[in-house]
């Protein structure tokens, strides 16, 4: 449990919306069958079950503005109330216009036109780290609004009434698609999520604390005008792994030197957070990722003699020729050392339930972090008091470590009602899901009905949306 005395300064996550779209492709039936692979592969080695399918009406700008709908609908939000909405996306629809402009629009045909004018709106791209820097960036917003000249709301108000009322919402929405047939095939998926970032908030109150790691890396990119990612995927959980430890040990740093976390003797700083949510690409990923982190912080500690004793020593980097054989020699220790008691004991309690619904989304890229999020609060895994680790990741590549504290007021929340949700989908066949990522299916499969829908793509290439009825 963590003390808290700066309460009333506090900015974090105060409510998360998800929208999912309806379709969805069974990993395991058709598709595993149809490409050759043991579904055993599919539910166990990579840890999908499903993946959502965008429909022939949906992309990333219809997948934000609904999940930014449901959030503004659930907490009775007025437009002039929302100072941000900042777009997390790497399946932007646009080479210049920003994303947010597209759901904005949306929003107002429902609220009515001109309403969202004072809403500041920009797009982040980074990969899947592009959300979080776009949550960096509102909760400093929403720091900043004590500094009031530069800040927004009604002018007749007193300046704390004005700050007090603001509020900033952060969007993550992306298609994650990659080749037909292709290793990657297997890790699609679909969907947004929405933060409302808000001072003293309900959900989560942010340290301040975090960690970052950059690296100019080749292992996932798109360039302009390809519909799927080149990937080079076995590298990319090893830059995934480099970068994640690097993050977090910036974090350490940061978290010790500002007396955040204060380990007692033959203890470390992952015993203090008492849930880890990485980015998931795939729910095996988490768990590599939390060896990797474990095995490091563990590795100090006396507790370790008794893994020793079971995998033997860790690799060093001067027993290899280059980075790649070192990386891959402590892979493959990684993998051992996530066989043991004791870390699977550490992960099931800290990181698995963060993945459940994941394992019937796919990666959702920018949002699947938040996706975590949303995992643990609908499955009621967070308690008031507990302190919550974050690890971004974004191919090309960085990532970031950065932590807050689950506050009281979680328990007047509701949750969305996502299992439900993802229930009443409808599994599309495998040849209507390669039509639509292909593009070749020229109508919706579940005809569009009360959300929005892209209308049609005009000859200037300007995008029509409007909410369906
Ligand atoms: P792959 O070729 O399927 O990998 O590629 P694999 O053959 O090594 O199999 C994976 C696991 O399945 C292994 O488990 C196998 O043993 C196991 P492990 O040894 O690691 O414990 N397996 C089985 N298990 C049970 N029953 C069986 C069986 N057969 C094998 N019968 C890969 C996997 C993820 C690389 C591929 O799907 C891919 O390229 N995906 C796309 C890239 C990706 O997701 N990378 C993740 C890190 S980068 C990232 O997260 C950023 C990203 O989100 C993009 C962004 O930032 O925007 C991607």
């Amino acid at each position: 449990m963590v003390d808290r005395s700066d309460v009333g300064n506090l900015v974090g996550i105060d409510d998360i919306a998800v929208y999912v779209p309806r379709l969805f492709i069974s990993a395991v039936k058709e598709f595993a069958s149809s490409r050759g692979i043991e579904p055993g592969k599919l539910t166990k080695g990579i840890g999908v079950e499903n993946m959502a399918v965008p429909d022939f009406h949906e992309d990333a700008a219809t997948m934000a503005a609904m999940s930014v709908l449901e959030l503004m609908k659930r907490n009775e939000l007025r437009p002039d109330q929302v100072g941000r909405i900042y777009v997390g996306t790497e399946s932007g629809v646009d080479e210049s216009k920003a994303i947010g402009t597209y759901v904005i629009g949306m929003l107002e045909k429902v609220y009515g036109k001109g309403r969202f004018q004072e809403c500041s709106t920009v797009e982040f791209k980074f990969a899947c780290i592009g959300a979080t820097h776009a949550l960096e960036n509102v909760a400093y917003w929403l720091k900043s609004q004590d500094w009031c000249n530069f800040g927004q709301g009604n002018d007749e108000g007193s300046d704390s009434d004005i700050c007090d009322d603001m509020v900033g919402i952060v969007v993550a929405s992306d298609i994650a698609r990659y080749d037909l047939k292709s290793p990657g095939e297997y890790t699609q998926g679909a969907g947004s999520v929405s933060l409302l970032i808000k001072k003293n908030p309900r959900l989560i109150a942010f340290d301040p604390a975090m960690g970052v790691f950059t690296k100019d890396e080749n292992d996932f990119f798109r360039p302009i005008g390809m519909k799927t990612a080149v990937v080079d995927g076995k590298y990319s959980n090893l830059c995934y792994l480099s970068a994640m430890e690097g993050a977090f040990e910036s974090y350490k740093k940061r978290a010790l030197n500002r007396k955040m976390i204060c380990p007692k003797e033959d203890e470390c700083v992952t015993d203090y957070l008492s849930h880890i949510i990485f980015h998931i690409p795939y729910p095996r990923m988490a768990e590599y990722a939390s060896a990797a982190l474990f095995r490091k912080e563990w590795g100090e500690l006396s507790r370790w003699n008794a893994i020793e004793e079971e995998i033997g020593k860790e690799p060093i980097s001067k027993d290899f020729e280059g980075d790649g054989e070192f990386f891959r020699a402590k892979n493959d220790y990684n993998r051992r050392f996530s066989k043991t008691r004791a870390f699977l004991e550490a992960y099931e309690k800290k990181v698995k339930p963060s993945t459940i619904i994941s394992a019937h989304i796919g990666n959702i890229y920018t949002g699947s972090i938040y996706l975590g999020l949303a995992s643990l609060f609908e499955e009621r895994k967070l308690f008031s008091g507990e302190r919550v680790g974050f690890g971004s990741y974004g191919s090309g590549c960085s990532a970031i470590f950065f932590s807050g504290v689950v506050q009281p007021g979680i328990e007047s929340l509701q949750t969305g009602g996502l299992k439900r949700r993802l229930d009443a989908r409808t599994e599309t066949s495998l040849k209507d899901y390669e039509l639509l990522h292909e593009g070749e299916r020229k109508e919706s499969v579940i005809v569009p009905s009360k959300e929005f829908a892209l209308i049609k793509i005009d000859q200037d290439g300007y995008r029509h949306y409007d909410f369906v009825d």
